[in-house]
Parts: structure tokens; sequence; C-alpha cells
């Protein structure tokens, strides 16, 4: 295995959008994932992989600023945001897409789009260019559309916000493999369109990897394997490796 896959501090970048020095995340006084460092420019896509409990929603949930941060600062286009204020984080740019999807689910499609939008933001018709599939469900209400259409809805609503940095924790969740080959190509396609700094915390390791540049192993709180996304799906046994904490952290 390459040492500059394990944990190597990634060189912070002069005209990073998001960075994090030191982050220290969990909840109350435990600490969940231990210090680390990220660094990323406009229109990257960072995949964090990891089993189930390793922290990845903690990560996104405190660059939110829903749940204060244990140490270490985020910073968007160069300004440290506040801890634990998820109205700053926003107005700085940053926007989560949740696990929950968080829809009105008894407004329709249009009305979850509009009472989202931010003045600047792109209009409606702009957002559903890169959701043709939304289009024809503008009228029907958000719980009564699919699950695939329910987060194609998400990132729309977070797109109308303009973000600098979009987080998206687990698109995938409770969706077909098919659907998710559908929904992570368009991931592509918001950095490379919008500039935006995508955050893609993803289960299907392989569809994450396809649409990344960069991926973050965490798992139990360490950041086990981090590299291009290249590198990791070139080599499936080192990230089977990690995933099962067989690699050391060179975090010593
Ligand atoms: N609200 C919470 N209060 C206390 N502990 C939590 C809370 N949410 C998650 N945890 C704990 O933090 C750890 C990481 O959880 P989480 O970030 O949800 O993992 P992942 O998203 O990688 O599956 C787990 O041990 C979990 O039990
Ligand atoms: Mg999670």
């Amino acid at each position: 295995m390459s040492d500059t896959l394990v944990d190597a501090p990634s060189t912070a970048k002069q005209d990073a959008v998001l960075e994090c020095r030191g982050l220290i995340a969990g909840h109350g006084s435990v600490t969940v994932v231990r210090e680390f460092d990220l660094s990323l420019s406009a229109g990257s896509v960072l995949a964090i992989l990891g089993p189930n409990g390793a922290g990845k929603t903690t990560v996104m949930s405190t660059l939110a600023g829903l749940i204060p941060r244990l140490g270490g600062d985020v910073l968007v286009a160069g300004t440290s945001l506040p801890s634990a204020r998820p109205g700053a984080a926003n107005r700085a740019g940053l926007v989560l897409v949740s696990d929950d999807r968080a829809l009105f689910t008894s407004l329709t499609v249009r009305e979850n789009i509009q009472i989202a939008r931010k003045s600047g933001g792109p209009d409606l018709d702009a957002v559903l260019d890169m959701f043709p599939a939304l289009k024809k469900r503008l009228k029907v209400t958000a719980g009564a559309i699919s699950g695939g259409e329910q987060q194609m809805l998400a990132v729309a609503r977070a797109l109308v916000q303009k973000p600098k940095v979009l987080l998206i924790d687990e698109m995938s969740m409770g969706l077909a493999p098919v659907i998710v080959e559908d929904l992570l190509p368009m991931v592509r396609r918001i950095a490379d369109e919008t500039g935006a700094v995508v955050v893609l915390v993803e289960q299907h390791v392989r569809l994450a990897l396809e649409v990344a540049d960069e991926a973050i192993v965490i798992v139990h709180g360490d950041v086990r394997l981090r590299g291009s996304a290249a590198e990791l799906s070139a080599d499936p046994e080192m990230l089977e490796a990690a995933y099962l904490g067989e690699t050391e952290s060179a975090a010593t």
C-alpha cells in the first residue's frame, strides 16, 4: 500500500472553498471523529465513505452547524464559520441535504422548490433542466412522488439556495441501486456546472468513486484512507482492508 494514501493531511489549497482544520466532531462531550483536515477547491467532489456508525453524519451535521464542533475550524471561502450556527453556515453558502430529505410532504413539488429559493439563486426552470423528471411532477405533493424523485427534489431545493458547498448525506438511502446509478452522475454535473464543492456521504462505494475526485474512508472516527477517487477505485482490496480496520492509520 502506498503511504501517500494513508491519512496524509491534504495540503491546503490556495483557492479552497471548503476547509476543515483539525476538525473534531462528536455529540455532547463524546468525541466521534478525531482531528481531520480537508481542503477542497471549487467544482470538486469528495466522497466520504465508511461503515455504519463511523461518524459520517456527525461530520456533516457539524459542518452544517447543526451540532457544536468539539474542536478545530471550518472555513468557507476563507471565512471561519461560528460553531453550531446553522443559519450562519447557510448564509456562508453551505447547504445540507440530510439523509431524511426534509421535504414538506403535503406541499407540491413546485412549492417545495419555491419556498427554498434564495434571492439571487437559480430559478425553477434552471433547476428543472437538471431534473427533467421533476418537470412532470410539479403539481404533485412531495409525499406522493417516488423515492428517487424525492431525492431529486431534495437536491433541487438545495440548488436554489445557490450553494458554494453542497453536503449530501446518503442520497441513496432506501433507493434501488438502479436509481442510484441515475442519481449520482447528477452530483458530478452539479459540481462541474455550478462550481459548487460537493461532499457526498455514500454507501455505494463504486458508484461514489466514479463521480468523486477524492475520497476519504472513516472507520470508528478515524480517517483510515485518503486519496484520489481513481487511486482508490483501482485498489478495491485496499479499500476493503480499510473498511475492515486492517490498515494502520498514519496519524500516530
Ligand atoms: N444524536 C446523537 N447523540 C449521541 N451519539 C450519537 C448521535 N448521533 C450519532 N451518535 C453516535 O455517533 C457515532 C457516529 O454516528 P453517525 O455519525 O451517525 O455515523 P454514520 O453516519 O457514519 O453511520 C455512533 O456511535 C452513533 O451512535
Ligand atoms: Mg449516517
